[in-house]
Formats: C-alpha cells, structure tokens, sequence
C-alpha cells in the first residue's frame, strides 16, 4: 500500500462561515494505480491532492505514505518527502518565466549534493522523457502550453518521485494537446509510475484505470473502469466537442 488515508477531514473557517473542504476521506491507493479524481467544483479535489502532495496538512485524520506517517512529521521532514516523493503537476504550469527549461527542470535538485553539470544532465533526461529535448534552453513564453507542460512533468519526474500528482493538467489545453500530454500520462503509467489526476473530462479520466467521484468532501463512488487503450480514439470524442463549441 503506497497511500493511505484514513478519515480526512479538512475544515476552514472563514468569518463566521466554517468550511468542510474534505469530510472525512478515507482512501487507498497502490504502487502503478493510475487514478483519476472527478467531482463538482468545490467539492474537494484540490483540496484533497494538496493533503496528498504534502502540500496542506489535514485538520483531522491520518496520512500514511509509503510507510511513514505524515501527520507526525514537521515541517522540514515534510518538506523532504514532498520534493523526494511527491511530483506535483498544476493546470497553470508553475513555470519560472525567467529560467530556461533546463533550469526549470532542475529546481528540485537544488538541495541535493549534485554540482550543476549533474543536475543539469538528470534535466536534459527528464527532458529527453517528455520528449522535448530539442527545447531545453527555451524560455516558458518561447513554448506552447503543451510544450509547457511536458516541462512542467519533467520537473515532477526529476526526483523519481513514488506518485505524480496532476490537478487539471490538460485544463488550459485544446485536445490535439491534450491528447499529447495523455498519451504521455498513459507512457509514464505503463513504465511503473504511480499517476493521480483530476479532470473534469469523462474521456480524460477514461485512460485511468481507477475513477472516483467526490461529492461535498466525500468519496461518492470509487470504482475500476476499463482503461482505454487508444488515448487516440478518446480525444477524438473531445475535439469533436471543441469544434462543436468553436461553431
Ligand atoms: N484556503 C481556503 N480557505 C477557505 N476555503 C477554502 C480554501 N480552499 C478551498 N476552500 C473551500 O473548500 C471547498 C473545496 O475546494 P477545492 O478547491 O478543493 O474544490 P475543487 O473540487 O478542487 O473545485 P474545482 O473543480 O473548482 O477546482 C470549496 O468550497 C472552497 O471554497
Ligand atoms: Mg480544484
């Protein structure tokens, strides 16, 4: 078991209005699952990936990681796992604009031991991974937002870390895009990587093998789906509605 939680509950108190982000999760996930997250706006998705990147700590409940309980850590010991365990991809990049993309790539080796020319080989790997070798000295606004976000998991992927965690990655993207950062999701799933993802698109969430649905902080339903074997044929059914919504 790579995740575990067990009764989550993340509350927030804004004014006099008290907030029940997440209440109470509980949720297993193992090593390769390949998870989509879907469910209304506000009903918890963020909320609940930021808890499993070590981004945010639960108000209640308990989070074990690959054998190790978050919720007794402090800060730096969670710090340590989010940038070794945790590859974190959002719908907005997250790019520094001013850092090439090797540079980018390279920003969580910056605590480790390596000199540059090391960090700066393990990022044209990771790169090389994406598929996007050929742009390591670009600038974020001298890539196209696909082009971005290959960069972007590039970074995720630099620490090997045990899950990669994606909250709408395919959100600001067309469906030929998609259909790119889809196939390389599939990719990376294939040679062993653990993947989380949430989307608001059935036929994103169909290359899972897993979907949950979250209602008002809860898990509504949680249950296997046949992946789709042709990320092809699934976009397919997404352009179809981009053109239908361009008329
Ligand atoms: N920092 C915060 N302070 C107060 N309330 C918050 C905070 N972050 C989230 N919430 C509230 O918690 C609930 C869950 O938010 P969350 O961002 O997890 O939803 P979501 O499912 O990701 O929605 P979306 O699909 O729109 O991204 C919402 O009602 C939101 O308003
Ligand atoms: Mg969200």
């Amino acid at each position: 078991m790579l995740i575990r939680l067990t009764g989550i509950k993340k509350i927030y108190q804004v004014g006099v209005e008290t907030i029940h982000a997440l209440d109470g999760v509980d949720l297993q996930v193992d090593a390769n699952e390949f998870v989509a997250i879907m469910g209304p706006s506000g009903s918890g998705k963020s909320t609940l990936m930021n808890i499993l990147g070590c981004l945010d700590r639960p108000t209640h409940g308990t989070y074990e990681l690959a054998g190790e309980q978050t919720s007794r850590m402090g800060g730096s010991a969670l710090a340590r796992v989010r940038n070794q365990r945790i590859g974190f991809v959002f719908q907005s990049f997250e790019l520094m604009p001013r850092f090439s993309a090797v540079r980018n790539v390279a920003l969580p080796l910056t605590y480790s031991p390596d000199g540059w020319s090391n960090r700066r080989r393990k990022a044209l790997d990771a790169l090389a991974r994406v598929n996007l070798a050929d742009r390591a000295a670009h600038r974020p606004n001298q890539l196209s937002g696909g082009q971005k976000q290959r960069v972007a998991i590039a970074r995720a992927l630099i620490n090997q870390p045990d899950i990669l965690l994606a909250d709408e990655p395919t959100g600001n993207l067309d469906s030929r895009t998609t259909e790119d950062i889809l196939k390389l999701l599939v990719q990376l799933h294939r040679e062993g990587q653990t993947i989380i993802i949430v989307t608001h698109e059935r036929d994103v969430a169909a290359c899972a093998q897993r979907v949950i649905h979250m209602h008002d902080g809860r898990i509504h339903s949680d249950q296997p789906v046949e992946q789709d074997p042709d990320v092809g044929s699934v976009v397919a059914a997404k352009r179809q509605r981009d053109s239908q919504e361009a008329v």
